[in-house]
């Protein structure tokens, strides 16, 4: 039994939810929830306590083999995207997410009990965005269409249909577990494929309750299918099985890079959403106020544990004191405390303790190399010693060679860098193999236009950041990833064309 007492500054835990963390947490597979056969569990905890939660299973090769035939039988019988008309299925979808919105109290507090993010943020916006999320591809679901092309041969009818690809992997992340897997499931789902959800070991509670509300809107056995376990397990066995036709993957560039080598042998498709090292730049001639505020979220929301954070801040050498001066300011204000507390933080732990370590490492690297801590760089003791606080953290003095200012932290640092030019910065931005998101503050529009026609990135933003909507594509350039997620752009993700040619004459 698991021991489901929670610190006393915790708001209350909605009963089902206590439920749920005291069931036996199966797999499911074929509409049935089933134990791993080999018997294996692994341990979830809460970073903002240490705590355990949950023991859950973990899905080895035999299980993802079964999760692939139930999957795979499914979308060969077309009981999904043939024998069902696509509003049918649009109208399933559009269940899915009136049941995800009746829930978000449940989905909240399951995310930031085994996130450690804020239950408020999970509440307003992880949940909300899940749900708007299925609701836009809902609306896809009938409106996928193919072309009549006028081809070059008399009496020749050529036509395109747009067909789902097949059983789709999708691999997802542990910084907004239950969003990360709508933005894969939803467009999936609308182009008629079966889904196997592989969430991450660190955060696999909303994934499982996700399960009954498929289960719940009548959903045929089969389209969604979940295996919790390790990437190294589960996740590397799914990628390789050449019944699965398509790996959607978000994460790590290490791991998207193991992912490409594995899956080559079938062939199978492969999206990539992987990280960065994002550029924000502000110039002088800024709303600085605006600035301020937005550079401060851009680095520390989600306590940089996303992956457009905005990690790299240059800011125009005039202004560059008062920016920081504002940013420091800004961040002294944060309020850093445990996801459930009742006095809600702005924010919680990082995820896990390899991410403290990770991250505490970036910071003692970057203090040993010479770069001067404006304000944070310390874990957090107190009433916060059991879990995986870090002060949000601002370090200035760097050098471009430095891997602070090189490489992903994942976590709530940022390096501010002052520029004299426009050409200068332009260069230093683009100097990095990442290019997911980039952004810069500016009156002057032809800067604005000139920075967002040469800035190497999915996404730019202007005099704004983090901004993402289910209907506008994202997605990275260079070495964060393949394919673009959201927007009509997804579906062709999950959509195979077929190009029909038929004499008629
Ligand atoms: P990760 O890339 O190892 O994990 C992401 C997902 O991939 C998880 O579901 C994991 O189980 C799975 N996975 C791991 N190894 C696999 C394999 N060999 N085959 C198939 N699936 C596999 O990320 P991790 O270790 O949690 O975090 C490490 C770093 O990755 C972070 O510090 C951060 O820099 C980056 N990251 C980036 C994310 C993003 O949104 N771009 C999200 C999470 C991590
Ligand atoms: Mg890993």
């Amino acid at each position: 039994m698991i021991d489901l007492t929670f610190p006393e500054q915790y708001v209350d835990i909605l009963p089902e939810v206590r439920a749920f963390l005291a069931e036996e947490h199966r797999l499911y597979i074929g509409g049935r929830w089933v134990p791993a056969l080999s018997g294996a569990t692994f341990e979830t905890s809460d970073p903002s306590s240490g705590r355990l939660l949950a023991r859950v299973s973990s899905a080895q090769a035999e299980d993802v083999e079964a999760a692939v035939q139930a999957a795979r039988q499914t979308f060969d019988s077309g009981a999904w995207h043939l024998k069902l008309t696509p509003s049918e299925r649009g109208r399933l979808i559009w269940k899915l997410a009136d049941l995800i919105e009746s829930r978000a109290p449940i989905l909240a507090q399951l995310d930031a009990l085994d996130n450690g993010k804020p239950v408020s943020k999970a509440f307003k916006v992880d949940v909300p965005l899940s749900a708007e999320h299925f609701r836009y591809y809902a609306g896809w679901a009938n409106k996928i269409e193919g072309a009549t092309i006028p081809v070059n041969t008399v009496g020749m009818l050529n036509y395109t249909v747009r067909e789902p690809v097949g059983v789709c992997g999708l691999i997802v992340p542990w910084n907004y577990p239950l969003l990360m897997a709508a933005w894969k499931i939803a467009p999936a789902l609308a182009a008629g494929n079966c889904i196997i959800l592989k969430p991450a070991e660190q955060t696999p509670l909303s994934a499982l309750y996700l399960a009954r509300l498929f289960e719940e809107a009548g959903f045929p056995p089969g389209v969604f299918n979940v295996l919790t376990g390790f990437g190294e397990t589960a996740g590397a066995a799914l990628v390789a099985h050449h019944g699965v036709n398509k790996i959607g993957f978000t994460g790590s560039a290490t791991v998207a890079r193991t992912i490409l080598r594995n899956s080559a042998e079938s062939l199978k498709r492969v999206s990539l959403e992987l990280g960065g090292k994002s550029p924000n730049i502000i110039f002088a001639d800024a709303n600085l106020e605006q600035a301020v505020v937005g550079a401060t979220w851009a680095i520390f929301g989600n306590n940089g544990q996303s992956c457009t954070t905005g990690s790299r801040l240059y800011i125009q050498r005039s202004v560059f004191d008062r920016v920081l001066t504002g940013m420091a300011e800004a961040t002294a204000r944060i309020r850093v405390g445990m996801g459930m507390g009742q006095q809600q933080p702005d924010l919680g732990p990082v995820v896990s303790a390899e991410q403290l370590q990770t991250v505490m490492g970036f910071i003692d690297e970057g203090q040993g190399s010479g770069a001067r801590t404006v304000i944070g760089g310390r874990r957090m003791g107190g009433e916060l010693a059991n879990g995986y606080f870090i002060e949000p953290t601002i370090f200035v003095d760097v050098q471009e060679q430095m891997r602070i200012v090189r490489e992903e932290i994942f976590g709530p640092v940022v390096c501010a860098i002052p520029f004299d030019d426009a050409d200068q910065v332009l260069r230093a931005a683009n100097e990095t193999p990442y290019g997911l998101a980039a952004g810069l503050w500016t009156r002057d529009l032809q800067t604005a236009h000139r920075f967002a026609a040469r800035l190497q990135a999915g996404t730019v933003w202007v005099n704004t950041w983090g901004d993402t909507d289910a209907a506008s594509p994202f997605g990275g350039y260079k070495q964060s990833g393949h394919g673009r997620e959201m927007g009509k752009e997804a579906l062709d993700l999950y959509t195979e064309v077929k190009s029909i040619w038929i004499r008629v004459d």
